[in-house]
């Protein structure tokens, strides 16, 4: 038995909602290919020459399907061969994707035994494997689309949320910021002042979300505390913030750790103008980039 998954790339923390808010993104997607074995094993293989790490437990996507052969107990195994279209340290929930693809297909292929829930805990394992902690903000939209609330993660509650229709630009310099290393560098302890800044706005957003209300979304866009520190290592980031701005962009900002950023739009045509300010940024600074427009899905 086989099947083949297409797993969508996702922005997690929606900029003021750090670990607890991400959408998932129409395109890119990544293809697996999963075929279900007669023998405990886990193979993962790259499709495109992508270099992967061959220990299955080193793996995003290997690593969730030894933590389901090793609950269930039967003589099955899995062989994962992957497409990578979403390039891994982007930005956009490439090792989510994985991990998330490979439950997902795992799933089917047992009967579909396994809840979202379930699924999304399995998938976890692969964001261990990537950045060392687990966290739920690339795998749970993934899983689920749309934009997800995950309240909290131990015991695992999450809340899916209504897609508003809007445009997601996305650019992504080539430059490398590891996760782990985007998480290294910030503090443990916040100011009141900012934390009550952060909960209205995260509020604000949860509220304009349900609502359907673009304005209030793209004013709650707004991060006190994350993006001021990690925005260092996005060359050209307070600059491409503005002129985005300038440009009719609703807001946006850091995509999950960076490099990418990300601008939501109401129409497709301020989409394509905040496109041309990134191109226009990144351009001038002669960083190679890469851009696409992407919708909520
Ligand atoms: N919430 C995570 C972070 C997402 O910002 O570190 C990583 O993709």
């Amino acid at each position: 038995k086989s099947c083949t998954v297409y797993a969508p790339g996702t922005v997690a923390n929606l900029v003021c909602g750090f670990d607890i808010l991400g959408l998932c993104l129409s395109s890119p997607t990544d293809k697996m290919e999963v075929k279900l074995l007669n023998e405990r094993k886990i193979i993962v293989k790259s499709a495109d020459g992508y270099p992967l790490p061959e220990d299955p437990a080193l793996n995003t996507a290997g690593a969730p399907l030894l933590e389901i052969i090793k609950d269930i107990n039967e003589n099955i195994g899995f062989e994962v061969l992957i497409y990578k279209n979403i390039k891994p340290g982007s930005g956009v929930g490439s090792s989510a994707a994985s991990a998330a693809g490979a439950v997902v297909a795992a799933n089917h292929l047992l009967g579909n035994r396994f809840s979202k829930e379930q699924q999304i805990q399995y998938a976890m394992f692969g964001e261990k494997v990537a950045s060392g902690v687990k966290h739920a903000d690339n795998v749970a939209p993934c899983i689920y689309g749309g934009i997800t609330l995950i309240r909290s993660i131990n015991p695992l509650d999450i809340i899916p949320l209504p897609a508003p229709d809007l445009y997601v630009t996305v650019v992504h310099p080539q430059i490398e910021v590891r996760t782990a290393d985007a998480r290294a560098i910030l503090k443990h302890q916040i100011e009141l002042k900012n934390a009550i800044k952060q909960w209205g706005n995260i509020a604000g957003l949860v509220a304009g979300i349900l609502k359907n209300d673009v304005e209030l979304i793209g004013r709650s866009l707004e991060d006190h505390i994350i993006e001021p520190i990690r925005s260092q290592l996005i060359p050209g980031f307070a600059e491409l913030k503005q002129n985005c701005l300038s440009a009719g962009a609703l807001g946006g900002g850091i995509s999950g750790s960076g490099p990418s950023i990300f601008m939501l739009s109401k129409t497709e045509e301020t989409a394509i103008k905040v496109e041309a300010e990134m191109q226009k940024i990144y351009t001038n600074l002669q960083v190679d980039y890469h851009t696409y427009i992407s919708k909520i899905n």
